[in-house]
């Protein structure tokens, strides 16, 4: 592997990018807000979000990305974690935002968290689906991806996707790819809404209540460049940018199926007394 650059600073690009291809909290991203209730540890490669009566708090990529394959570990809030909300999204800005949304719904001890997950294209959501998970998501770290291509947008836990969702434009359903967005993450009290749907309330004497984010991997994804407006596209392996044009073989479509049949709970697409007028264009797939 050849070394970008060769100065008076190698030293100094030579550790950097090194600690860029590993994934670095104080490289990758910004605290934004929780007055000191979000940390990074160990030089970088953990961070903690914490949340309690008094505020939440939440950190974001110093980088825009159009396109990626986006993957963070993430362990949750453990024990009673009801009404709590953990988000870990990209979106870009604007009043036509795009979003891709994973949202975590904590639960009472035992009882199964909720992941809850949403596609925005130029400020139109409701494309919700939810899951439960095969597995305790409070225990140990596990991998939660994006893939995001021009033709694609997928999923992921553990490297089995949960969600795919098409660019149909040709049917006249807009897609994100024209506004490159940021990763955001948060944690805060959502006991309005969150736990059976707002039944269960946080449990105050449990605070404060702790998630926990490792091995962020941005490698392969296009990033882009403030100031130019042009973004450039990484790759892992010397092949190509494969990941661009990704889509799933017939292994991750049984998968897909698996989950889809098994711990899904809620699918936008199934609900048909919600649009009583008629499922939306992307759910009839015929
Ligand atoms: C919490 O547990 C209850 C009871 O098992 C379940 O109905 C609900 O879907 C779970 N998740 C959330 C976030 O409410």
């Amino acid at each position: 592997m050849a070394f970008p650059h060769v100065s008076v600073l190698s030293l100094l690009v030579l550790s950097s990018f090194m600690v860029a291809s590993a994934g670095n909290f104080y490289q990758d991203f910004d605290i934004t807000w929780g007055d000191g209730r979000a940390k990074i540890l160990n030089n970088g490669d953990l961070l903690t979000l914490n949340f309690d009566k008094a505020s939440g708090s939440g950190f974001q990529s110093r980088n825009e990305y159009l396109f990626g394959k986006i993957d963070m570990q993430l362990k949750l809030v453990p024990g009673n974690s009801a009404g709590t909300v953990t988000a870990y999204y990209l979106s870009s800005k604007g009043s036509n935002w795009d979003e891709i949304d994973f949202e975590f719904l904590g639960n009472l001890s035992g009882d199964p968290y909720i992941l809850h997950t949403n596609v925005f294209s130029q400020g139109k959501g409701n494309r919700e689906q939810q899951f439960y998970l095969w597995f305790d998501p409070t225990a140990d770290f596990h991998t939660y991806s994006i893939l995001w291509n021009p033709q694609r947008i997928v999923f992921s836990v553990d490297g089995t996707p949960i969600r795919e969702f098409k660019n149909m434009e040709s049917k006249g359903v807009p897609f994100p790819k024209d506004q490159p967005m940021r990763i955001y993450s948060s944690l805060w009290n959502a006991d309005d809404w969150a736990t059976r749907g707002g039944v269960v309330k946080t449990d105050w004497s449990q605070a404060p209540f702790t998630a926990s984010y490792r091995n962020f991997n941005a490698n392969n994804a296009c990033v882009r460049s403030t100031g130019s407006g042009t973004s450039s596209c990484n790759s892992n392996s010397a092949s190509s940018n494969a990941w661009l044009s990704q889509e799933l073989d017939s292994t991750s479509h049984d998968r897909l199926s698996w989950v889809q049949k098994n711990y899904m709970i809620y699918n936008y697409c199934s609900d048909t007394k919600r649009f009583p007028q008629g499922l939306p264009t992307e759910c009839i797939t015929s």
